[in-house]
């Protein structure tokens, strides 16, 4: 079994290619090392895996790079490079949003096409949704995302259905809600609350802080995902959530216990295309996934602490 992971010195993408080495998968994992955020966190999400004689490392962009031979002995595929983040995907940055989640996606798949593969997931996003009219959300809801990003998560989805129904590619879109954890990137807002709090600096809050999403830990999030890469999955789309929507300010009231200080908050207005609320039904997951989320948010913000309080 080899696995071909994008996006793999990403958040996401480095915690499921070790997950996939633990696992028995060879693992090829691509990335162009994008200025979303420092390269350098990037190379360091990678320190084990570069140290691992089963994984391999390609530095390429999905844009413009010839991936057939990415593609050389793989079964399984973990399509996450993209650029994320909603708030920045206003104005001229949407060029870019544009060329690495829809063209990038399009590339990955066309490359794709014709091969004995047993799985691709592709990375969606809960902010395909927008403002959804039930919560928690199903995925039969009809997507009307608010943001330029979600529009092109949608667009990645769309592409990858096409390919499911008019090639037989098995792909899978994971609508993955608000991870956080380790390794969580930098512009997210648990990464922004705990940096604030360990400078002893105000956080900033958008909104009154009363907005919820539905947080969901990096382990949960690559567990889901390893389980869509062993079968053609019998649907085409999964919500992937952690299961306890909260707010805001409850999130910070817990991030204080756990820094042991009281976190200053200054409260700004709300942001472009952030949906209020965000609340996954995993009913489908749960069933042909086996996604059960088993980590509270009390023991994952612990975790994302130990460990950015060390890098
Ligand atoms: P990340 O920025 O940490 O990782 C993405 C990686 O993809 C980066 O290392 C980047 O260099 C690489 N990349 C981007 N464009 C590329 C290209 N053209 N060629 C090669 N590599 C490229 O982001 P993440 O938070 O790990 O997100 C991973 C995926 O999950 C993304 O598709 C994102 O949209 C999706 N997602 C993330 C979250 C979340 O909460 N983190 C939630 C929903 C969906
Ligand atoms: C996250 C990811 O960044 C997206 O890539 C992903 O697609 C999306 O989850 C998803 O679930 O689909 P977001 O929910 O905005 O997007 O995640 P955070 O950046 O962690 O923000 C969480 C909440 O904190 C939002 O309400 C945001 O407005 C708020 N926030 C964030 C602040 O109040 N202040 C900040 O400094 C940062």
């Amino acid at each position: 079994m080899r696995a071909l992971v994008t996006g793999v010195a990403g958040f996401l993408g480095s915690t499921l290619a070790e997950a996939l080495r633990k696992q028995g998968f060879d693992v090829v994992g691509v990335d162009a090392f994008t200025e979303n955020y420092e390269p350098s966190r990037k190379r360091a999400n990678l320190a084990g895996l570069l140290r691992d004689p089963g994984f391999r490392l390609v530095e390429a962009d999905l844009r413009t790079a010839s991936l057939a031979p990415l593609f050389e002995g793989v079964t399984h595929v973990a399509h996450l490079a993209a650029l994320p983040g909603v708030r920045a995907s206003w104005g001229e940055a949407f060029r870019e949003y544009a060329e690495h989640n829809i063209l990038g996606t399009q590339r990955v798949l066309e490359a794709a096409r014709d091969r004995s593969l047993t799985s691709v997931a592709v990375a969606s996003s809960s902010s395909v949704y927008g403002v959804p009219t039930r919560f928690p959300t199903p995925e039969g809801e009809t997507p009307r995302p608010i943001s330029p990003y979600g529009v092109t998560k949608l667009a990645t989805e769309a592409l990858a259905h096409a390919y499911r129904r008019e090639t037989g590619i098995p792909t899978v879109a994971l609508r993955y809600f608000t991870v956080y954890g380790p390794r969580q990137r930098p512009d997210m807002g648990f990464h922004r609350f705990f940096e604030a709090a360990r400078r002893g600096e105000a956080v900033t809050v958008y909104g009154d802080g009363r907005q919820t999403r539905d947080f969901t830990y990096v382990d949960d999030a690559v567990t889901a995902t390893m389980a869509s890469l062993r079968q053609r999955t019998p649907e085409f789309a999964y919500n992937v959530g952690g299961g306890h929507r909260v707010t805001l300010n409850e999130v910070l009231d817990l991030m204080e216990g756990i820094v042991g200080r009281r976190i200053e908050r200054r409260h700004v207005e709300d942001q472009r295309g952030d949906p209020r609320d965000t609340a996954s039904d995993t009913t489908l997951a749960r069933r042909d996934l086996g996604f059960t989320p088993r980590t509270t948010l009390e023991a994952g913000l612990a975790r994302q602490w130990e460990w950015q309080r060390n890098v």
